[in-house]
């Protein structure tokens, strides 16, 4: 059985949404959720699903990316983990901790990659006018929101949209797109999926 460390920074949603679909047959399972945000709701929440929690918050390492992502990987280590999922895990990665992990990490990204690479995503997309925008799971490789896609959603973009009625949209299909790709990525697919 293949072991999932989730990297989070927030409310953990697409956390949950991984952790409830690795049951049953399913080749992985989760082996910690891991935050940069001590105060995440995540990590709660995951401690109430009885999976092993840690955070390193990342504050007192200023700018020693370094020394903040060796403290990680010594969690990482313990707990086993051969996936690493980012699920609204919001710190940037130094290329050598991506390198460690270079064909083992998956991110999901709220817009139509490669657009939209960054924050403000759902703004950006209202902003230029598009008529559909969606979300993105992708191998992470040391470029930001870069890296091959292995997955994509897609929802329209209505009339009167904000950012915020359009993360609505997006979020749901986030969490169905996330375990669909995971399961694929565990059982060594790394085709492309395009939801619906
Ligand atoms: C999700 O929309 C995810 O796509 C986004 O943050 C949200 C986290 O929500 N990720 C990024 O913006 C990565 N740069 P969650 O904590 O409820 O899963």
């Amino acid at each position: 059985t293949l072991r999932v460390a989730i990297l989070i920074s927030g409310g953990g949603s697409n956390m949950m949404a991984l952790a409830d679909s690795m049951t049953g047959d399913h080749p992985a399972r989760p082996c910690l959720v891991l935050s940069n945000d001590p105060d995440a709701g995540g990590l709660t929440r995951a401690q109430a699903m009885g999976i092993p929690v840690a955070a390193v918050d990342h504050r007192p390492f200023g700018r020693d990316r370094a020394a903040f992502e060796a403290l990680m990987q010594t969690h990482l280590t313990d707990a086993g983990a051969d996936i690493i999922a980012l699920a609204g895990f919001m710190r940037v990665l130094t290329p050598n901790f991506v390198a460690r992990h270079a064909g083992r990490m998956l991110n999901i990204h709220p817009s139509l990659l490669p657009k939209y690479k960054g924050l403000n995503t759902h703004a950006r997309a209202i902003e230029a006018g598009d008529h559909e925008a969606g979300c993105s799971v992708h191998e992470v490789t040391p470029e930001l929101d870069d890296g091959p896609i292995l997955g994509q959603a897609r929802v329209p973009v209505l009339p009167g949209d904000s950012a915020e009625t359009l993360a609505a949209r997006v979020l749901p299909m986030e969490h169905t797109l996330y375990p669909l790709v995971l399961r694929r990525f565990a059982q060594g697919d790394r085709s492309p999926v395009l939801l619906p």
